[in-house]
């Protein structure tokens, strides 16, 4: 079981990483400082996986707004097969740009942003930032939940699958940029391991299981380079390459792009009777950077299951907030009410890339939606916000197991995957018309990077 307390220990180098890189968001300089280079050269590595065939762009793609790239897989399932064929993660991989703005995952007792709930919840805390859909990456061992998510996928069975992290200090030493990382880091790291590593090294990280055997001090020197390359990737995650602010809303907030009428409706309904800024928040976030449309916390939709998704094929039911809770000291008694609630993510880049934006452009990607990824497009997702508590249930009709398809054909929608604790205050009749579902859709759509130039300063005032 963790520990509360770790909550409130950031280490020195996290700190020193985040004062001289400003990890919360980058100022826009147009070209990466020598953290952020390394970061991304082994953000990018693909032989960083047991087979060698996987990075961490293979699940999060630029050119998809940092999310899975394949149409055919977000089409069904919506989760990506790992490094080991067949095996499969069981959650739709969430945005890992602006991921390193969220804050360190914490317990707000004083139910600040909860306001005018009953008198209950008085005493039940709000649970904020971290990273992971769950919200398990809190950012209580290296000071930014980014960079603790970050030394997660290289040994998890389910994606890099390496089997210990020796294999991936050794192959980040050993490699192309492990110079960079001397330079970077510490000089004398990767020469003494150098001496360290035994001889079978490669053939052992080309094993699934197994640990690479080395003495204590070569294990704790092993330790401080896998932090290092932890901090490294949070920092080109956190560099103007990736949390850009390019979009047509900076470009507007920076005096360069006029709404249009549709975009217009569209900002007035999310801030309005869409009720969405309650918790995608269009106010400045942490750190006073530009808005992330999320507040950080945690809310149970009532998403449909994934019946595609293979974990529910064999029947997972994701416990959300609570798979985490559950295991941390202090916080376990706050798992029940905290059943089926997903983080809520950054709204930034949700349609980029997306056949949705550009239904002619023929490298278009079908994207995918919600944490199991039930939803094929922001069309529909403001549909069911629209709609949720107003349309028949899909199992009233006898429509069991149903897809985004199939209950859009037959004018339902399935039961929520985890029924307790859904949200119906906030959504599920929202009364809007299909004329404002579609200034809803072009108001996200504005949300996509790429439209101001990367020499041009997204970050200035409005
Ligand atoms: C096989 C696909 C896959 C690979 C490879 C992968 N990820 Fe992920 N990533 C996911 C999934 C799925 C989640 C959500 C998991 C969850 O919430 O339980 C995720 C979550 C994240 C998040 C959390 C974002 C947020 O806002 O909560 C970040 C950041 C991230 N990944 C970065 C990385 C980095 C860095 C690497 C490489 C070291 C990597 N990913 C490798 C699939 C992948
Ligand atoms: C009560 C808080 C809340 C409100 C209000 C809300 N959302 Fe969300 N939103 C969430 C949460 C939580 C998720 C993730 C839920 C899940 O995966 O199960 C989410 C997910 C999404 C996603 C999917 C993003 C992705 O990366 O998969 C979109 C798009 C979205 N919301 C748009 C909207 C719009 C548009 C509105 C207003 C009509 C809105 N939201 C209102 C909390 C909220």
């Amino acid at each position: 079981m963790k520990k509360l307390t770790r909550g409130y220990v950031i280490s020195p180098i996290a700190l020193s990483l985040m004062l001289s890189t400003g990890a919360i968001y980058a100022e826009d300089n147009g070209s990466l400082s020598p953290i952020e280079e390394l970061g991304k050269k082994i953000y990018f590595d693909e032989t960083l996986s047991l087979r060698e065939n996987q990075a961490c762009a293979s699940c999060h793609v630029p050119d998809a707004g940092w999310v899975g790239d394949d149409s055919e897989i977000n089409a069904h399932g919506a989760v990506y097969e790992g490094s080991v064929k067949h095996q499969f993660g069981n959650r739709k991989p969430p945005s890992a740009a602006y991921a390193t703005v969220a804050p360190i995952f914490y317990a707000d007792f004083g139910n600040r942003l909860l306001g005018d709930n009953d008198g209950d919840l008085e005493f039940d805390p709000l649970f904020v930032g971290g990273n992971f859909w769950d919200g398990r990456a809190t950012g209580w061992e290296l000071g930014n939940p980014a960079a603790d998510q970050a030394q997660g996928p290289f040994l998890n069975p389910v994606e890099q699958a390496l089997p210990d992290m020796a294999c991936v200090v050794y192959k980040v030493c050993e490699g192309e940029y492990g110079e960079l990382f001397n330079k970077v880091w510490n000089p004398t790291l990767c020469r003494t391991l150098g001496e360290a590593w035994p001889n079978n090294i490669k053939g052992q990280c080309r094993q699934a299981d197994g640990v690479i055997e080395l003495s204590n001090q070569d294990r704790n020197r092993v330790d401080m380079a896998y932090d290092r390359v932890a901090l490294s990737i949070a920092a080109f995650e956190g560099s103007s390459e990736v949390n850009a602010f390019t979009s047509k809303i900076d470009a507007h907030r920076a005096g360069e792009y006029d709404f249009n009428d549709q975009e217009i409706m569209g900002r007035d309904i999310f801030r309005g009777k869409g009720m969405c800024s309650d918790c995608h928040v269009g106010s400045r976030g942490p750190g006073d950077a530009p808005p992330l449309f999320t507040d950080f916390t945690y809310d149970n939709l009532g998403v449909p299951k994934n019946p595609e998704n293979p974990a529910t094929i064999n029947g997972f039911v994701d416990p959300g907030l609570a798979g985490f809770l559950e295991n941390v000291d202090g916080y376990a008694e706050y798992a029940a009410t905290n059943l089926g609630k997903s983080k809520v993510p950054t709204l930034r880049n949700v349609g980029l890339g997306s056949c949705e934006a550009n239904p002619d452009d023929e490298d278009c990607i079908v994207k995918a939606y919600m944490h199991n990824g039930f939803f094929k497009s922001l069309k529909s997702v403001v549909h069911f916000y629209n709609t949720r508590d107003v349309k028949p249930s899909c199992e009233s009709l006898d429509i069991f197991d149903a897809t985004e398809e199939i209950a859009l054909a037959n004018d339902c929608w399935p039961a929520p995957e985890v029924t307790e604790n859904v949200n119906t205050d906030e959504l599920g009749d929202l009364g809007l018309t299909e004329e404002e579902e579609d200034a809803l859709v072009a108001w996200m759509m504005a949300m996509s990077d790429g439209y101001l130039d990367d020499d041009d300063d997204a970050d200035e005032d409005d």
